[in-house]
């Protein structure tokens, strides 16, 4: 039996566990975090979550093979660095040697997106695809690609940056320096910021639920009121699936997958927003290609930034330190 500790560095959460070398997740905890903590405390809880997970795999902590760590934003995966992650509020932060010198683990380092494509690739709705790409729709948008049976990483780790193409070359700035990234359509945050610009505009009243007096939805009300019918609510996210068929199209044209498989936070309303994916795909993409691709729902669930990067380290000895 082998194991190693995965974990998954959010903007509003890490979430850690003991993960089984057949992806299953033993135990897992879950810290808050947030950028307003502050670089050191978010280092401290991260140390504290892998402390825990150890604690519980006492007994069996010679078969610990490493710590895989996925987070969102640019890193360095050979430097085990987080170059820049803004919804921590980190900057050259070098998590993969504070842990090292810490636990005497190894540890390696991935972008969130890339980690939940190498788990559901290996365990989930992408199992037995040689060509496959996940999508995540959560406070950004990021993706992981697996072309030709390998994770296509790039120099640094940092390919996939799905959220950062842009589908409106005049449109507005996005933090990472572009304009109209597809993230400031899709994403969690952009379903929040466009709900409340538009009731303050057009001065109308949330029709989707009860809210604290002065409150605005949260993506998942957004998610849930949609479910629930709430017409406004529905066209929001439909609008946001459009958007997300708009870079499927590209990907697809791109890398000519099997499978395109969608996960995330923004997934509660995850059968309004597929149905538009598909319907922008077929409207936009080269026929022919865009036929043959299956546009699926994820299977591994919110664990699998932390099972991909815990995936990665068995990965690496099965294949003398190739990733999959
Ligand atoms: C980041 C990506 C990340 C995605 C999902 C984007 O804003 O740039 O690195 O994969 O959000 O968390
Ligand atoms: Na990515
Ligand atoms: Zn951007």
């Amino acid at each position: 039996d082998e194991y190693a500790v995965g974990l998954d560095l959010g903007g509003t959460k890490i979430l850690a566990g003991l993960v089984h070398k057949s992806g299953q997740m033993i135990n897992s905890t879950v810290l808050p975090t947030s950028s307003q903590d502050g670089e050191r405390a978010v280092i401290d809880r991260v140390l504290a979550a892998i402390e825990g997970v150890l604690g519980t795999a006492n007994a069996d902590r010679q078969k610990v093979r490493g710590v895989g760590v996925a987070s969102a934003g640019v890193i360095d995966s050979k430097a085990a660095e987080v170059i820049f992650a803004g919804n921590l509020g980190w900057e050259h932060v070098p998590i993969g040697k504070l842990i090292e010198d810490k636990f005497a683990l190894p540890a390696q380092l991935i972008n969130d997106a890339n980690a939940a494509a190498v788990a559901e690739w290996m365990w989930g709705a992408g199992r037995g695809a040689q060509n496959m790409i996940y999508v995540t729709v959560s406070t950004g948008v990021g993706a992981g690609i697996i072309s030709d049976g390998q994770l296509v990483q790039g120099k640094d780790g940092s390919a996939g940056e799905f959220g950062h193409i842009s589908i409106d070359w005049n449109g507005p700035l996005c933090s990472c320096g572009n304009r109209g990234c597809l993230e400031l359509y899709a994403s969690g945050t952009a379903l929040e910021h466009l709900v409340k610009h538009q009731l303050e505009q057009e001065q109308r009243e949330w029709t989707g639920g009860s809210l604290a007096a002065g409150a605005f939805p949260t993506a998942k009300e957004i998610g849930e009121a949609a479910l629930a019918g709430d017409r406004y609510s529905v066209e929001i996210i439909e609008r946001a699936g459009y958007c997300l068929g708009i870079g499927t199209t590209s990907l697809i044209h791109l890398f000519n997958p099997e499978v395109v498989v969608f996960g995330g936070g923004v997934m509660n309303a995850s059968d309004i927003l597929l149905r538009e994916v598909k319907r922008s795909v077929r409207e936009r993409s080269i026929q022919s290609m865009a036929r043959q691709v299956r546009i699926e729902r994820q299977q591994v669930g919110i664990q699998a930034g932390a099972i991909g990067a815990a995936g990665l380290l068995f990965a690496a000895k099965q294949s003398a330190g190739k990733l999959p």
